[in-house]
Formats: C-alpha cells, structure tokens, sequence
C-alpha cells in the first residue's frame, strides 16, 4: 500500500472516503471530526448526542454524505473512554478501521492527522501506521482460487495543515512502514510452510537482506559447524535429508559501535525427532522458526534506520526430524563451549542448537546477548498465548526489555532463573541433561540456557505462546505474529 502525505484540510478534500475517529460520548468534537461536523452541518454531532454511535473501542460506522462533503463517505471509528487513551489503543483502532475498509472493498482512502491527546504527531503517525498495516496483513502466497476476490487497499491519503507538521509526520509515516513490513517479513516466514521455508530458505532470506542493506553474511554449512565443533546443533541436523544452516549476520560490522547479538531458534520443522510428538497438532511446528524470523525482521528494520549499533543476528536453522541417522535419546553431546549434554528427549532440540549459537555469539563480545525461541510449550501453560516469557542474568536489561515491551504492547512476563532449577538438570553422565521435570518446564529451557552465556548479560525471550496465535486481537490476524520485531527494535532504539 503506498502511503501519501499531503498537506490540505480534511473537511474540504475531495475523495471516495474520510476516516475520522471519535473518543467514546465526547463532551465536544474536535480536530478533523469537529471540522468535518460543521461543515457537515451538525451532522456528526446529531448522530453522536443521539446515541447512534458512541464512539465504542472499536466501533466502526460507515456513511455517506450525499453531496454535503468533498469526500463521498465516512468511515467513523470508535476510540474507547478518552482517559483510557494509549497507543496500544490506536494501534488497534487503526487496524479494525484499516480491516473495514479492505474487507468492504475500497482502494483509496483518507485520513487527516492532527495532535490529539498527549503523544506527538510523530508518535500517533508511526502508530497509526503500524496498526494499520499489520491489522491488513494477509498470507495470500499460496491461494490460487479466487484470487480476484482478495481485497487490497491500495493507496492512503494523510491529511495534515500544517508543513511543519508534514515533515514530523512523513517521518513517523516512514518508521512505522519500515517496522511493520519488517514484523510482516517475518510473518510470511513463519506462515510458509517447512516444505518452502527451509533452512537453505533462511539462508537465502538473509543473504537477501544482507545484499539490500549492505550486510556482513557467513552461512555455515553443517559439515563446517561440525570442524569448529557444534556438536549440539549438528546433532540435531544430521537427522534431516535438508541441509542444516548456521546463518551469521552483521549491522555495523567493525565500526567500533557496541555490539548486541541477537540469536533466532530456527526449526523450520519440529517433529520432536526419535522423540516423536503426537501427530495431531503437529502441522503447527512449522512456527518453530518464529525466532529466527523476529531476528531477521529485527535486522532488516534496524539496518532501514540506520540504527547506531553493531548487531549480530546469529539463526541455528535445521529440522528436528526422525531418520536413521538422527540423534537418540541417551546420546552425549559435545557442545562448543566444551560442556557436554545427555540427550533426554530429542523433543528439546531448540536449547541445544540455541547452545552453540550462544557460545558462538560471546566471540563478539557483546553488550548483550538476546535470544528469541519458540522453546517451550510449558510457557503456553504458564503464561497464555499473548505473553513472552523474559528470562535472563541482568536486571538492566530486563527492565529496559519492560519499558520496550510497555511501549510496543508486546507483553512479557518475567520468570525466575533460580539455581534451585539448576539441579533438575544435572546429568550422571554428562555435564546437563537437556530435560528435567515436567514442572517449571520453561524456567527449565532458560537455565538450560543460562549455561551457555558465561557472564554476558543476557536475555531470553520464550515465544512459544505468541509465536503464532489462532484467535486473531486487533492488529495481529491469526497464524504467524512476528512477535518481538516490534519489542526487539523499539530496546534498540532506545540503547544508549
Ligand atoms: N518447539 C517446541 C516447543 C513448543 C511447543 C513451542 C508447542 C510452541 C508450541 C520444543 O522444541 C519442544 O518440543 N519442547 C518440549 C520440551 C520438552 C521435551 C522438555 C515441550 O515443550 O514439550
Ligand atoms: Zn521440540
Ligand atoms: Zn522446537
């Protein structure tokens, strides 16, 4: 969708359709809506004081102005209470107004942005931006029938009155496209199937962004991996006829900046190996590269701003499949840290192959280390399907993770990396096991983890709930979410 600013009053624009939007029962109209109703006439004002729209989150009203106004319709979208107003809020109701009118069939449409409530012009355009254009995100790649049928909106007209104004707005007009077509990137990954997504698939995606942005790239083939001694992520790589991928790549390679590295779980598909997982339900584990999805979504948006850090996106990508040369249950595993694992189930494949890639990330020595996996279904019983599970060994670091994630609405929850946990993993015959109990599963991934980051602050973000979702919220339509895009650029931009 292409994406205009022009500077001219709503209420006299002439096009197909206006969208306004209305806080809940407002005491008096004002901006565009208050512009729009006088020159309407009272028209809105009646509607509202009659009750006949209230302004409900969410609420969406088309009209039509019969000649009483250069634009041929109204769309009204509802806000909510204006003390409850945040951009979370915005967010949504730019996307259920964004999804009104894709779904009724428009192409065009306008809407006049002027400073309302306390966030600056920048702030409510990159909101309003990105609301909208995740809330219409559609995975259409693979629908031959019907395709006349999809609707797409095409071109957004944004209304401002002052060139002042314009300028502030172009630019949050342009973070908020370059952040969500960079989480929709990512969506189209974890939403194509593992027979087209393969690890060679990532490679090829990163060697893509690597070229455009002007990235460092190294692709480890699995045989290499094995020469510099990933014992763990090759283990579970043999197991597969698709060739495994170690995929290295670097924003701000060698300019002295700080370093933070960003390690992506990236099983194109989880079987569980010998370690079989029940067949119903299993088509779902072609998510089981949300991570390394959110790593490169992260990438390509940071290297669009010009974000002022050296980042190192490093993506273990392979299946985890069953075959005669998989890895078993009772194998011992040597990883590149030199610590050795007893494979209790090769159903948790996603902490030894994260394993090398968090031994690998220390050689930058970096400021931080974060990594994003779809790592344990236990974080789905504990914390539901929109949350991240945020582990880690540094308090700055999770609390600047929490002030990202209160900005972006992308929740996390924090969970405890106690050293209780620590013996559940013990092994008789190796250094760990790679599974202990049952209860605490997740806590138990992350100490898992935790071994391998030396005394790196670190961070873990355990994305099996909100990975992918089946019931869709405002602005994330079910399937793959891109989860942690958002949340991963808005620490970076923030990092000082
Ligand atoms: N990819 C799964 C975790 C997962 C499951 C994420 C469902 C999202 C939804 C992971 O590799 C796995 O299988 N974990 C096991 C670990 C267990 C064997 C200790 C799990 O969570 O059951
Ligand atoms: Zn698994
Ligand atoms: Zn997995």
């Amino acid at each position: 969708m292409e994406i205009r600013v022009e500077q001219a009053r709503p209420e006299k624009y002439p096009c197909e359709l206006l969208l306004l939007f209305s806080f809940e029962s407002p005491e008096r109209l004002e901006g565009p809506l208050q512009k729009v109703d006088s020159e309407w006439k009272g028209f809105l004002s009646a509607l509202i004081k009659e009750g006949d729209f209230k302004g409900e989150l969410f609420e969406c009203r088309l009209l039509h102005s019969q000649g009483a106004l250069q634009a041929k319709r109204v769309l009204l979208t509802g806000l909510g209470k204006k003390g409850e107003f945040d951009l979370e809020k915005w967010r949504g109701a730019s996307a259920k107004a964004g999804q009104f009118i894709q779904k009724a069939g428009f192409k065009h449409f306008t809407f006049g942005l002027e400073k309302f409530s306390s966030f600056s012009e920048e702030e409510l355009a990159e909101s309003f931006v990105t609301g909208l254009l995740l809330g219409i995100y559609q995975f259409n790649e693979f629908k031959t029938l019907e395709r006349d049928k999809i609707q797409e909106i095409r071109e957004l007209v944004l209304l401002t009155e002052t060139s002042q104004a314009m300028s502030v707005i172009q630019e949050g007009v342009r973070r908020g496209k370059i952040i969500s077509d960079s989480v929709c990137m990512a969506r189209d990954l974890v939403n194509g199937p593992s027979n087209t997504v393969t690890p060679t698939a990532l490679a090829e995606k990163a060697n893509q962004i690597a070229k455009v942005h002007g990235m460092e790239i190294q692709v480890f083939e699995v045989g290499q991996a094995e020469s510099m001694g990933m014992g763990a992520f090759v283990a579970v790589a043999k197991g597969s006829q698709e060739p495994g991928k170690f995929i290295v790549l670097e924003h701000n390679k060698d300019k002295g900046l700080d370093t933070i590295a960003l390690v992506g779980k990236g099983i194109t598909f989880d079987s569980g190996g010998i370690s079989i997982k029940p067949s119903e339900g299993m088509d779902r584990m072609k998510d089981d590269m949300s991570g390394a999805a959110t790593v490169l979504g992260t990438l390509q948006a940071a290297a669009e701003l010009r974000l002022p850090l050296h980042l190192v996106g490093i993506i273990p990508a392979t299946e985890n499949l069953p075959s005669g040369k998989a890895y078993k249950p009772g194998d011992i595993l040597k990883t590149l840290s030199g610590q050795t694992v007893e494979v209790i189930s090769t159903d948790a494949e996603g902490r030894l192959i994260l394993s090398d890639a968090l031994t690998y990330s220390l050689r930058y020595q970096p400021k931080a280390i974060i990594d994003v996996a779809t790592l344990t279904g236990a974080i789905v019983v504990a914390l539901g399907n929109y949350v991240t599970g945020l582990f880690g060994n540094d308090d700055p670091l999770l609390k600047r993770i929490e002030e990202a994630s209160a900005k972006t609405g992308e929740k996390v929850w924090r969970m405890p990396l106690w050293d209780e946990y620590l013996d559940d993993i013990k092994s008789d015959v190796a250094d760990f096991k790679n599974v202990g109990t049952r209860a605490a599963g997740a806590i138990i991934g992350a100490i898992f983890l935790s071994k391998f980051v030396d005394k790196i602050p670190w961070a873990h973000l355990d994305i099996g709930g909100p990975g992918a979702i089946e019931k869709e919220r405002p602005y994330i339509p079910k399937g793959g979410t891109g989860v942690g895009v958002r949340l991963l650029l808005q620490l970076l931009r923030d990092w000082k």
